[in-house]
């Protein structure tokens, strides 16, 4: 056996381990390696080539503070000195305060956390409670979404390519549309439509067995790696009445627009809704490590006080991951990142809008905070999309990943890796306004490779 001390690590070995022995996810298996990255701080990075490069992605929305801030580290080394984890059947510090933490920032009552490692096991942890707590099999989801890579998460991912290997099926579901106005599934115009995609909603829980079969709905309050799709003011206090009439439990996956992206805590602080079940994880530790939260709220909690809790993991409420969640948690307070986001946000909503000025291939700008996102087309009367958006996951090149690819020879990473035709710029939470520019103008140039795409 080789000598585990010495591994080869030359670029040429490096390369290699890549190409030959890791499954990239989502993706054809690269013949060639992606480019190392070697170091990172607040809004750059660094690649193996010496270059700095502008993060405008976030690392799929996930570094909201930045990278490598000091503070998150000291303390990761302070609770790794002291304790890194410990059996889930006992408590530790940080995971009590980051249970109280999460209780104090999230909307109502939610109030009660399941803390596992990531977006994907809060979901299925959150579908689990709401089976448990209604007694229900059905869960609504809505097309275009991204809920994780799990049987179940996967399967609620209706109309996200991604699902196509999806063959185990999971949880008892049904689709239903977005408030996608741009592309409405009903062919209304807002506000005129009077909402459809909530009367559907109801529509297709009475159908489906009304209160005796539905558990739950869930949705991205505001649709990230599928559109950037924020809804009309009305969708969610309406949805809430749709949902209490029914008793059917409201899940709010904030995996990717919590934490500030917004420009609000949560995204759903927008609509003034409660949800039932909350999930959250990216924004949470900005991936300094892993973490996901599932938050009830306090009627669903104190129901498995009788009820046996029927859910769990070795790595649930992990000592280190907790610490780095309350410290960066409270670097959003201490640093004001929450209102920056908004403020930024606005900034980068103004500069994108003059981007569909002068770029013919952009048919709709949309965004809320630091969640912007350019949909190209291939003629703007039609909305004729830029490429067709196909169930499957197609090999080789299209005018997005042609946009991707000038960002990255420009040295800037955007959101292009999704599905659909939509580039989203989801930048740090700490982005100033010159950084901003710096981007847009990037951005800017690199939207003429879609333009020779797009009909005048
Ligand atoms: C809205 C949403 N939910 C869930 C997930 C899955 O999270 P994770 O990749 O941490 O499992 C993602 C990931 O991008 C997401 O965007």
């Amino acid at each position: 056996m080789i000598d585990l001390k010495n591994i080869p690590a030359t670029k040429q070995d490096l390369d290699a381990y890549e190409v030959e022995n890791i499954f990239h996810s989502w993706s054809y298996q690269p013949t060639q390696s992606p480019m190392r990255v070697v170091s990172s701080k607040g809004v750059r990075f660094v690649t193996e080539d010496g270059r700095e490069r502008l993060d405008f992605s976030s690392c799929f929305v996930s570094h909201n503070i930045g990278h490598q801030d000091s503070r998150v580290v000291e303390a990761i080394c302070e609770q790794a000195k002291a304790l890194c984890a410990f059996a889930p059947n006992f408590s530790n510090k940080p995971r009590a305060v980051l249970a109280k933490i999460l209780a104090e920032i999230t909307p109502g009552d939610l109030s009660r956390s399941f803390i596992s490692l990531g977006g994907t096991e809060a979901n299925e942890a959150a579908v689990k409670i709401c089976h448990q707590y209604t007694g229900r099999r059905k869960i609504i989801a809505r097309y275009r979404s991204y809920h994780g890579g799990t049987a179940t998460s996967m399967t609620l991912s209706a109309g996200d390519p991604r699902n196509w290997a999806q063959v185990l099926g999971g949880t008892e579901w049904v689709s239903v549309p977005q408030p996608y106005c741009y592309r409405c599934m009903f062919g209304q115009k807002y506000p005129e439509c009077g909402l459809q995609c909530v009367k559907y909603v109801d529509e297709v829980i009475e159908l489906e067995g009304g209160g005796e079969k539905m558990a739950g709905i869930i949705f991205e309050p505001v649709t990230g790696a599928n559109g950037i799709i924020v809804p009309p003011p009305e969708y969610f206090p309406r949805l809430r009445e749709v949902c209490d009439k029914w008793g059917v439990l409201m899940i709010a996956d904030e995996v990717m627009s919590g934490f500030g992206r917004t420009g609000r805590w949560f995204a759903m602080d927008h609509w003034g809704v409660v949800p039932d079940i909350m999930t959250m994880a990216k924004g949470a530790t900005c991936a300094y490590l892993p973490i996901g939260v599932t938050i009830a709220r306090k009627h669903i909690g104190d129901r498995f006080k009788d009820q046996f809790f029927s859910h769990g993991a070795t790595f649930a409420g992990h000592a280190l991951c907790c610490a780095a969640a309350v410290r960066t948690i409270q670097i959003y307070q201490e640093d004001s990142l929450i209102e920056n986001s908004e403020k930024m946000g606005k900034y980068l909503l103004d500069r994108a809008m003059e981007l569909k000025d002068k770029h013919p291939c952009i048919g709709d700008v949309r965004g809320l905070g630091l969640f912007v996102g350019l949909e190209l087309v291939k003629n703007r009367k039609t909305k004729e999309p830029i490429m067709p958006v196909a169930a499957k996951v197609l090999p080789g090149m299209n005018p997005k990943m042609e946009v991707a690819k000038k960002l990255a020879e420009m040295g800037m990473m955007a959101m292009a890796a999704n599905p659909g035709n939509i580039i989203a710029m989801a930048p740090p939470l700490i982005i100033k306004k010159d950084e901003i520019d710096e981007g847009v103008a990037i951005m800017d140039k690199a939207l003429e490779a879609a333009d020779k795409y797009a009909e005048v």
